[in-house]
């Protein structure tokens, strides 16, 4: 793929918050982090618009011996079958487990898939990393 130039003009002390910022984040220049930028917009806007396929990282952790949880988590997920690509578990200590679920679809499933899992009795914490292809 070709790689474009393009000037970008702005207010120095903006310039220079930018340039201590993507400093502390560990980018190696402007342009990494500006690619980061525009990619973040896209798959935000990809999110928001409700088509194309996006990808959610799904984050849960609850006790496994409580409240049934761990069937109700496991006959959630089989609902789901073809968006839920991979589940990840992790005995915490002898009580917690933490899951990762990862689901791709329509901004629409993969929130319901989320919203489900998350708000399931039982489940102490939970978020989502909303991610995507951003080409
Ligand atoms: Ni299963
Ligand atoms: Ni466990």
């Amino acid at each position: 793929m070709g790689v474009v130039r393009f000037g970008v003009s702005l207010e120095e002390p903006l310039l220079q918050k930018f340039d201590e910022l993507i400093d502390q984040k560990g980018y190696a220049n402007r342009s990494q982090a500006i690619r980061d930028l525009i990619r973040d917009l896209l798959v935000r806007e990809t999110w928001e618009a409700g088509e194309g396929e996006v990808v959610g990282a799904i984050t849960i952790v609850y006790r496994h011996d409580a409240y049934g949880v761990s069937k109700k988590l496991t006959k959630l997920q089989h609902g789901f079958l073809g968006r839920i690509l991979s589940t990840l578990h992790v005995h915490l200590d002898e009580h917690h487990c933490l899951e990762v679920v990862v689901a791709r679809g329509f901004p629409g499933e993969v929130r319901e898939i989320a919203n489900a899992l998350i708000s399931a009795k039982g489940v102490l914490h939970g978020g989502m990393v909303a991610t995507g292809i951003a080409k």
